[in-house]
């Protein structure tokens, strides 16, 4: 057996924190070893929040505290607290792979830090601050495979961009889709105050995210096009953050370029969650935002809600836990992109 990659995890915020348990949770926890965590936060707070999670419960292993260090259920996981990348020793640290969750570093300039302080690959869990700055960016099942093993910066795209992408393919590869709409419904996020709040770029940012609907600016259209470019220019999109702290929704309307009814739309969503079953789920059931709480998969598509406005209009929605299902593509990706280069 290969001995197992040696992970880091820079930010252990929502998504870095989801990660680690993602992999505790996962089949392939015995090909990863989680070697280092830098984060900003103090270690008594880094093992409480590993431990007690509001939106996932309590965490089903053993979490303590060493000298510098986490050790879950007997494993040390070496902790700084570094707010550059120059001030972590990754090499020391045998990093093989970092996977970069604080969001902070967008440009190939800020990312080319870590290769220059000795972290041989990055996988980020966001897209980077445009395509160009990242070596590959990957939507799972649906391009993972191009990635040829000799990148060094790897995005894995956003949780919109994962959810949406693969429903969006097939229904362009059926139907033709001659535009497209994408309205997303977000759970809150750690960029919005609790309260009323200053925020040094987007005023609507400054709004108490838990009073409000608030609509914010998205990349997700061009999330898509970089994925899709058969689909540039034909995609536009919105996004309003809810209050409710996990499981976001996409509201997708699209105009066809042939005839279709929503039974063929359904039909075409069922065959593809029995092909693709680890990523792609779909449930007629009469559903609320909560129940994909923890799921695992990319996107699951609400057959109950796909409507007709005449005969090639139509509306489709989506759901996805855009924390849980996130963190697991990052594990499938970091699988996958590891197994080319062992
Ligand atoms: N949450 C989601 O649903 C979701 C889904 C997919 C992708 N993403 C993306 O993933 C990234 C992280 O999102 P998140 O929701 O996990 O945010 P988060 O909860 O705010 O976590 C980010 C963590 O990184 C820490 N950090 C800040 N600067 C750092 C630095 N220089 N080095 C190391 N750590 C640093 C933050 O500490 P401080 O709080 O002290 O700054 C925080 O603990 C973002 O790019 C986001 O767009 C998020």
């Amino acid at each position: 057996m290969n001995t197992p990659l040696r992970l880091a995890i820079n930010g252990y915020g929502r998504i870095g924190r989801c990660f680690l348990r993602a992999l505790h949770e996962s089949p392939l926890k015995n090909r990863f070893r989680i070697v280092a965590i830098n984060e900003p936060a103090d270690l008594d707070t880094m093992a409480y929040l590993t431990r007690f999670d509001s939106t996932h419960g309590v965490f089903h292993g053993k979490v303590e505290q060493g000298e510098d260090s986490l050790v879950i259920d007997g494993q040390a996981i070496a902790v700084t607290h570094a707010s550059t990348p120059e001030e972590v020793p990754w090499q020391a640290l045998g990093v093989d792979l970092l996977v970069e969750c604080s969001g902070r570093y967008g440009t190939r300039d800020q990312l080319q830090r870590f290769l220059d302080a000795g972290v041989p690959r990055l996988l980020l869990s966001h897209p980077g601050a445009s395509a160009a700055d990242v070596d590959a960016t990957v939507v799972y099942g649906i391009n993972h495979e191009s990635l040829a093993g000799t990148e060094r910066l790897v995005s894995n795209a956003s949780c919109t961009t994962n959810a949406i992408v693969p429903v969006l393919d097939l229904l362009h590869r059926s139907f033709g889709v001659e535009q497209a709409f994408l309205t997303t419904l977000h759970s809150v996020m750690n960029d919005q105050p609790l309260i009323d709040g200053y925020h040094n770029s987007d005023l609507r940012r400054t709004r108490s995210a838990m009073q409000s609907f608030v609509p914010v600016s998205t990349g997700l259209a061009k999330g898509v096009e970089r994925l899709l470019p058969e689909l540039s220019g034909r995609v536009q999109a919105k996004a309003i953050r809810v209050p409710t702290l996990n499981v976001s929704a996409i509201d997708l309307m699209f105009q066809a370029g042939s005839d279709l009814s929503a039974e063929d739309i359904n039909a075409l969503m069922q065959a593809a969650a029995q092909r693709a079953p680890d990523f792609i789920a779909y449930s007629d059931q009469p559903h609320a935002s909560v129940d994909f709480n923890h799921d695992p998969h990319s996107v699951i598509i609400d057959g109950g809600q796909t409507r007709l406005c005449g005969p090639r209009m139509a509306n489709v929605m989506v759901w996805f836990d855009n924390e849980w299902g996130f963190a697991n593509r990052l594990l499938d990706v970091a699988d996958y992109w590891a197994g080319l280069v062992r």
